[in-house]
């Protein structure tokens, strides 16, 4: 479907986005191996969500959804059943790869597969750690979906993390609910600990110490009310939209601000932008407060090692900053970006280019020289949302009016990305 997007004079207005995508499926996935009720209050309404709840019927779990609000009936570690298809995925690697360590240890097989985007993403990631574990795993050309998972009893392992992967990570935990004894996972660099923070708060007995967080085995884990901070990744689009835009003053609530996610504001803030954080309160855990961004100029920067995984979702928005900004932007150390649900280094600067705006790209990154401006052009999301929502950014900094084909991709995550832009915008 192609959307329309006028150049705007600034941002203005106060306002709550749907719940964070990473916490809805762990909460979810935990809440399903949960003993008893588990509500989650504003659960993200983007599509890859709803795959995850898809699925988790298709185990026989009873989740009701009404508006925001997720209801799901645990079952304890041991209720889940026999699929009687496969699995969706759909569009998200979040759930296939962190389902994928629970059906490992099921006492059935099951199949999972996903969208052609899906189909394309590695699991070799995720299958070399569970047949570590004991499980029994085969996936199209070994690496790809469908993956076909015959469970098996589970052993604890002690894995160091080749890639920086939460996703990885939360697997390997996930399957290490059922391993009869500790499973220590070791991070090269710090990844969102979202999976963490759940466990704990769902009782589970789990230790951090630096880079390696230790999960005791076959916990007793329990159900309780839980509520999801607003996505920062998908306020990022309306965080950059405010600074670039001249006439900006919009105020952001709710926003989950884990610091394993929040170097999006430091990196901002380190730019030059004006971002005020206030009434920061913590939930399951979990911190979130309100943002206030008022339009600033960038200095521009470069984004590499560590702080390119702290970032990686947001890459394509702050692509977009850094050609207007001072200095420009280099990303570095980006080979991931390659193989996101598309690949992001190529989506952007082939956006960026029918912009009119000079990118160069590399095998892991991209360098963009600042001071560039944007020129009304057909745009496309390749069906990426987070490419439909960046690119809508720069429409709004266009000398004209730009065309996003392929815009219903932004519902991945964010189905209400659209209709929110118009009412800050208008
Ligand atoms: C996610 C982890 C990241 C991120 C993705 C969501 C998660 O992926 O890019 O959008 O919820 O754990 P990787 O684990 O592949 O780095």
């Amino acid at each position: 479907m192609p959307e329309r997007i006028s150049p705007a004079k600034g941002l203005t207005g106060t306002i709550r986005l749907p719940g964070d995508k990473s916490i809805s499926h762990r909460y979810a996935l935990l809440a399903s191996v949960a003993e008893g009720v588990t509500r989650i209050a504003n659960y993200s309404t983007g599509a890859d969500c709803h795959s995850t709840l898809s699925c988790l019927r298709a185990l026989g779990i009873t989740a009701e959804v009404a508006g925001s609000l997720v209801t799901i009936h645990g079952v304890g570690l041991d209720g889940l059943r026999a699929p009687k298809q496969d699995l969706d995925a759909g569009n998200s690697g979040s759930t296939i790869r962190m389902l994928a360590g629970i059906l490992a240890a099921q006492p059935f097989t099951s199949r999972i597969a996903g969208d052609e985007s899906l189909a394309r993403r590695p699991m070799g990631r995720v299958i070399e750690p569970l047949r570590a574990m004991g499980a029994e795993i085969s996936a199209r050309d070994g690496r790809f979906p469908p993956l076909e998972i015959a469970g098996r009893p589970l052993h604890p392992i002690d894995y160091t993390l080749p890639v920086p992967s939460a996703q990885v990570k939360s697997c390997i935990l996930l399957a290490g609910l059922y391993a009869d004894g500790a499973t220590i996972v070791r991070e090269p660099m710090r990844s969102r600990d979202h999976t963490e923070i759940a466990l704990r708060e769902l009782g589970a007995d789990i230790r951090v110490e630096r880079r390696a967080i230790t999960l005791r085995g076959r916990p007793k884990l329990t159900g309780r009310d839980l509520e999801v901070p607003s996505d920062l990744s998908s306020a990022a689009f309306f965080i950059v939209a405010a600074l670039l835009t001249p006439q900006s003053s919009l105020t952001i609530q709710g926003v989950g601000l884990n610091p394993t996610r929040s170097a999006l504001l430091d990196f901002l803030v380190g730019m030059g932008a004006q971002i005020r954080i206030v009434d920061v309160e913590q939930r399951n855990g979990e911190l979130a407060g309100e943002i206030l961004v008022t339009s600033s100029h960038a200095r521009g920067g470069v984004i590499e090692r560590e702080i390119t995984a702290a970032l990686i979702d947001e890459i394509p928005v702050l692509a977009v900053l850094g050609a207007a900004s001072e200095e420009g932007l280099i990303v570095r150390d980006a080979a991931e970006l390659r193989i996101k649900e598309t690949d992001r280094i190529a989506t952007v600067a082939d956006n960026l280019q029918r912009m009119g705006v000079r990118v160069e790209t590399t095998s892991d990154g991209m360098v963009i020289p600042g001071r560039q401006s944007f020129h009304a052009a057909e745009l496309d999301s390749f069906g990426d949302h987070r490419i439909a929502m960046a690119f809508s950014v720069a429409a709004l900094a266009a000398d004209g009016p730009c065309v996003i084909q392929g815009s219903e991709a932004a519902s991945v995550s964010f189905p209400e990305f659209f209709t929110t832009l118009r009412q800050v915008t208008a």
